[in-house]
């Protein structure tokens, strides 16, 4: 069977400026070589398994310098879309101070980007955030959004090639791994102040969007979303109540909070959780990620036909998974790619699809060893090495449709 995508169908892949472009000074950077990381990273064992190296971000995949190349791999690779995002910390290192070069470089990014034909997407804040906006309390503060929106604003203004934004990435992982669970910086476990952040960021989100369209009506913005496939796992009236409950919390409680203020809806998808005794939990027999997620490629079919409620274009922002030896990638990109095209037989408005990720880069507290990419990289040399699954992913593309029998 061959299963077409809707024409004009946007493909490609992602990444963010933390996890690839190397030279970063935000407050990651920071917290990768803090004496309480260092000894927590050695208490754990973490050095000896994957080295020291593993956990700083350092140069990454020189992708700030290597830019060039990199959109030149897109291209041949058949990708139209592709996903990137702003290091905030470069460009206005000292509150109120703009580096005019830092943002000149981010126009010779998009120039780049546009002139092989693909469509950027770019995100305004994945995370990293410059040092002066931290030390005020970074979004634990609603004071400092204005600070947000005025370098939304600025961006918008600078960048006028750019016409899909997403001002935010994932704000429930972020202050899940953040505020709550104390993963990562600035490392609080304090679930009122993890809720207060999640509200703030809505609230950032609401006022870089009015501070973008006041400069660019036309622009197109969303966030990037993380959704979970919930199910229960068994029809019991408590399964079901959590189910509904995690649904409202963590799928759609921010999406509402927005909703008068989102073009499109950006969708990370990654997770299927079961409920069962009252939490979510992986399912059994299944394939696994190096990260030892479950690989259920499936789940996005229902995380797709829940987000017709808002009525609004949908554009897949992340999804893929670890897997240094590819054996998973081109048929979990295959069983994906099947679910979206039943999604949109059946209704939801998905105009395109974006790997995570375009390369192998710095996944956060994991640090390098998870592989992620549809290029590997061999950090000693710099070399970019299209994996299998890149290959595969181009026919897809460049058919604009998936053969059951490939
Ligand atoms: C994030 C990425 C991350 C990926 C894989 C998403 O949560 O936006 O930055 O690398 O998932 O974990």
């Amino acid at each position: 069977m061959r299963r077409e995508f809707p024409k004009g169908f946007l493909w490609g892949a992602s990444t963010a400026s933390h996890q690839v472009e190397g030279g970063t000074k935000n407050q990651w950077s920071d917290w990768e070589v803090s004496p309480e990381r260092i000894a927590d990273l050695e208490r754990r064992g973490l050095f000896k398994e994957h080295g020291r190296e593993n956990f700083i971000s350092g140069t990454a995949a020189d992708h700030y310098r290597r830019y060039p190349e990199d959109f030149a791999l897109a291209k041949e690779l058949g990708h139209t879309a592709t996903r990137i995002s702003l290091e905030w910390s470069r460009i206005e290192p000292e509150e109120g101070v703009f580096d005019e070069e830092e943002i000149r470089h981010y126009r010779d990014v998009i120039d780049s980007i546009r002139g092989y034909g693909i469509e950027p997407f770019v995100t305004l804040w994945h995370w990293t955030m410059p040092r002066w906006f931290y030390a005020r309390g970074g979004f634990g503060d609603r004071r400092n959004i204005r600070f947000f929106s005025r370098f939304a604003a600025k961006m918008a203004a600078a960048l006028p090639e750019v016409r899909f934004w997403i001002t935010i990435n994932e704000p429930e992982i972020y202050t899940q791994n953040s505020y709550m669970q104390g993963l990562w910086p600035p490392q609080e476990k304090n679930w009122i102040k993890g809720w207060l952040v999640f509200q703030a960021l809505a609230a950032a989100h609401r006022a870089a969007y009015h501070a973008i369209k006041a400069v660019r009506s036309d622009a197109q913005i969303g966030v990037s979303k993380n959704n979970i496939y919930f199910e229960a796992y068994r029809d019991q009236w408590w399964d079901v109540l959590m189910k509904k409950t995690f649904d409202w919390l963590w799928n759609f409680h921010f999406l509402n909070a927005i909703r008068r203020e989102q073009d499109f809806i950006g969708l990370n998808h990654y997770f299927h959780g079961r409920i069962k005794n009252w939490r979510p939990n992986q399912n059994e027999n299944v394939r696994m990620s190096d990260l030892d997620w479950e690989l259920s490629p499936d789940a996005i079919y229902h995380v797709l036909m829940d987000l017709r409620r808002y009525h609004a274009p949908i554009y897949i922002t992340e999804n893929g998974l670890a897997d240094a030896e590819d054996r998973h990638r081109p048929w979990f990109i295959k069983e994906t790619l099947k679910a979206v095209h039943r999604a949109i037989q059946d209704g939801a408005d998905v105009r395109g699809y974006l790997h995570w990720a375009l390369m192998d880069n710095f996944e956060w507290a994991h640090g390098f060893w998870p592989r992620f990419g549809l290029v590997e990289i061999d950090y000693a040399t710099q070399e970019r090495r299209p994996r299998p699954s890149a290959e595969y992913y181009k026919k897809i593309i460049e058919a604009n449709a998936i053969d059951d029998d490939e």
